[in-house]
């Protein structure tokens, strides 16, 4: 098959089905795409939605974005997950303000250097927001044209990337980039799917190996199934009245600069600091344990409840350490497991 028949299939397909009404469709520029499109690495599309219409209400431009704190661009992350893109995004905002007066770049060489942005997703900023001529390969991608040319290899192999970066080069159509790519995540995310793919309904079904072969599973190979690594965590819950102590986390991890409750490795440790500080408490009760699982590995939460009958010295507010108010919630970053914690507290808010 040509080179003009496969993307002629993929934008027919799209003029008749793909998805025109996103809100980061509506109204684009540079801006709103690259928010999106950080929002989508890593993150389904029905997901996104809330979290992107709130975004932008709330930083519309780079420059909101640049006057504000980091904290109020985590608050609004709070469970998107994988907050290193809210990092990223904060400090591409400074860097565009030193380097490009405030105004998002719109060439390939600058967008690339920016934090968080690779070539997949630079290629879908500029080609989605002003139609420029450059190919995308995300995993949605990946996965269809592995299938397409039945191509034998796994996802990760430096040399199977290279050939699709090859391949999708030479298919994406001079004209219409930023449909053909918009048409490919489609298909990719709708059609394609890892399991169960419906090729009934794919435009590629005439000419695509793994539908001749029918064998789906082989394109990507699998690597043989991972057992993610589980790591255990004690939270303590302190609660005086409608507020809990958080504290914000000041290490390089995933959580950088989210707030949570105090935690610990292990149980002892956990009582143990309790018993250092001194801390009159009220009451003392396990909480239902439940587990969060993050891209590499398992978290098992066990959090303690404790209740104060009084705030004591120990519980001084800084800039680290705040209480948090459920019924006047200061704007912080926090993550996932410790709202889901919080939410618990939130129906019986006094
Ligand atoms: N994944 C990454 N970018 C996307 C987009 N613009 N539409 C759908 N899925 C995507
Ligand atoms: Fe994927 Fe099936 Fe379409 Fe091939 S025919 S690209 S396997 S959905």
């Amino acid at each position: 098959m040509t080179k003009y028949i496969f993307s002629q299939l993929i934008l027919n397909w799209y003029h008749k089905n793909g998805r025109k009404n996103l809100p980061w469709q509506k109204n684009k520029t540079l801006y709103t795409v690259w928010i999106s499109e950080i929002m989508l690495q890593q993150t389904t599309v029905n997901f996104v939605i809330p979290y992107f219409k709130k975004f932008i209400l709330n930083f519309p431009n780079i420059k909101s974005l640049y006057n504000s704190k980091l904290d109020d661009i985590l608050y609004l992350w709070s469970g998107l997950g994988y907050y290193n893109r809210a990092h990223n995004i904060y400090k591409s905002a400074h860097i565009i303000n030193k380097k490009y007066k405030g105004i998002f770049p719109n060439q390939f060489l600058d967008v690339i250097q920016l934090p968080g942005i690779g070539r997949s997703t630079a290629g879908a900023i500029l080609s989605l927001s002003l139609n420029f001529n450059y190919p995308i390969l995300d995993g949605n991608v990946k996965r269809i044209l592995i299938r397409y040319y039945g191509i034998i290899g796994f996802l990760k192999d430096k040399k199977v990337e290279k050939k699709l970066w090859n391949i999708i080069e030479s298919i994406t159509p001079i004209h219409n980039t930023g449909k053909f790519n918009q048409g490919m995540m489609d298909i990719g995310s709708s059609i394609c799917t890892s399991i169960k793919p419906k090729c009934k309904i794919c435009p590629l079904n005439q000419e695509c190996i793994a539908q001749i072969e029918k064998k789906w599973e082989k394109y990507p190979l699998k690597n043989i199934k991972k057992i993610y690594p589980e790591k255990i965590s004690w939270f303590i819950v302190i609660k005086y009245k409608n507020n809990f102590w958080l504290r914000k986390n000041t290490e390089e991890d995933i959580w950088k600069n989210l707030f949570y409750f105090p935690k610990f490795n292990n149980k002892e440790i956990a009582l143990n600091w309790l018993k250092e500080k001194k801390i009159h408490i009220n009451t003392c009760e396990n909480m239902i344990s439940f587990f969060h699982k993050f891209s590499h590995f398992v978290l098992h939460i066990h959090p303690i409840l404790i209740t104060l009958p009084y705030i004591s010295k120990f519980f001084k507010e800084n800039n680290t350490n705040i209480w948090y108010n459920l019924k006047k919630p200061k704007n912080i970053g926090i993550p996932r497991p410790v709202e889901k914690i919080l939410e618990h507290f939130k129906k019986d808010i006094l």
